[in-house]
């Protein structure tokens, strides 16, 4: 029998080991290696897993292909990878930004993808791609990455990228698009526009000098995007709170995670999206593999703790999620335990075969929060 310290050591090499691996050549992340649906690299996605590299990288080196300073070298990648996309699709992005100029909405062809193949071509039509929080999230990611690596100023190509990404957020930013889940494509997000904020601040530190107006998106959630509890709400006008939300605080930097909107935002999805044992679902709504309780989510609630002190609630949720893990140290997506909607499990095994596992992300969730845990 391993001791528990010997399981979540392993569990936390693991997670290095599966991120890296799954890397493709180029620097995209693949979310999920087996699943069809998932062999794709998503801004968002991407965004959580190069952070996590980053601080990881900053707490040792690992050896792998050849990099002895891996977690870097593989976020260097990527960023990389990531910054090729968008200004493969400038002449596209400058429509848009014209067009919201205008007053007008996008054309979607001339919008960014939430995910892109590897080689950074598009995926099949009928995906919900237009969502706005991956790019802010990767403009945060790299703004956590440069300056620990000392990159700056950026190479021309990223600069271009950031600029370009940061231009076309701060033009759209008020047009519905599916939020993080890649649902309500006919709403405004609030999470969706926490990490669009922390993205046009992340563009201003990359690039000085440089203004996108993050200020606008802020007063914006302050003055529209509150239930009327005072919680931050799901998406505009809606009485409802989404566990997405616990990014407005930790990483995005909206509202500390003190605030009393916070706060509140805070304990409403404890009441409502925590499970017995620390798992935690979406929403009320999800039916999503029966809307199970999601590891990564159970880790950003423990990462907003550690953030916010709550050093013995954050290690509860560490220890269900480290419970989720199978005997290859493989963590899920979700667990198909406490369904919300037990009913629509079947369908979409049927659709999409088994919840997906290694989800890459569920990993980088955890390396963030060890790091958050362990260091600060
Ligand atoms: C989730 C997204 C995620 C994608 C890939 C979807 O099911 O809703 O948040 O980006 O899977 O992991």
């Amino acid at each position: 029998m391993m001791s528990d310290d010997a399981r979540r050591q392993r569990l936390y090499e693991h997670s290095q080991v599966v991120i890296l691996e799954n890397q493709q050549p180029g620097g995209a992340y693949l979310a999920c290696p087996n699943m069809p649906d998932y062999q794709f690299s998503w801004f968002r996605d991407g965004a959580f897993i190069a952070y996590a590299l980053t601080v990881d990288g900053d707490a040792v080196g690992i050896t792998h292909s050849g990099s002895m300073a891996a977690q870097w070298e593989s976020a260097r990648q990527f960023h990389d990878w990531c910054a090729t996309v968008v200004n493969r699709r400038a002449a596209a992005l400058e429509l848009s930004i014209a067009r919201a100029a205008r007053g007008e909405p996008p054309a979607l062809a001339d919008t960014l993808n939430a995910r892109y193949r590897p080689d950074g071509e598009t995926g099949p039509d009928g995906w919900p791609e237009f969502q706005l929080d991956g790019p802010g999230a990767w403009l945060c990611s790299l703004a956590a990455y440069a300056p620990r690596v000392r990159i700056h100023p950026l190479p021309l190509a990223w600069a271009r990228a950031v600029d370009l990404t940061a231009r076309y957020l701060a033009a759209l930013w008020r047009t519905p698009c599916y939020d993080c889940w890649e649902e309500r494509g006919d709403s405004v997000h609030i999470s969706t526009l926490g990490a669009i904020y922390a993205g046009l601040c992340a563009a201003e530190r990359l690039l000085p000098g440089r203004r996108y107006g993050a200020a606008a998106v802020r007063d914006f959630v302050l003055a529209r995007g509150l239930t009327p509890g005072g919680e931050l709400a799901k998406s505009v006008g809606l009485d409802m709170v989404d566990a997405n939300l616990i990014g407005v605080a930790v990483p995005y930097g909206l509202l500390a995670p003190d605030d009393p909107i916070m706060r509140r935002t805070i304990a409403r999805i404890e009441r409502e999206l925590c499970v017995d044992g620390s798992g935690v679902h979406r929403h009320l709504e999800d039916t999503y593999y029966g809307g199970g309780a999601w590891v990564l989510l159970a880790l950003w609630l423990a990462w907003y703790y550690a953030v916010a002190g709550e050093t013995a609630r954050a290690r509860a949720l560490v220890a269900w999620a480290e419970d989720q893990a199978d005997a290859e140290g493989n963590l899920p997506e979700q667990v198909n335990t406490a369904m919300l909607a037990p009913a629509s499990y079947a369908g979409w095994v049927a659709q999409r075969g088994p919840i997906a596992r290694p989800l890459l992300w569920s990993h980088a969730k955890y390396l963030i929060v060890r790091g958050a845990l362990e260091g600060g």
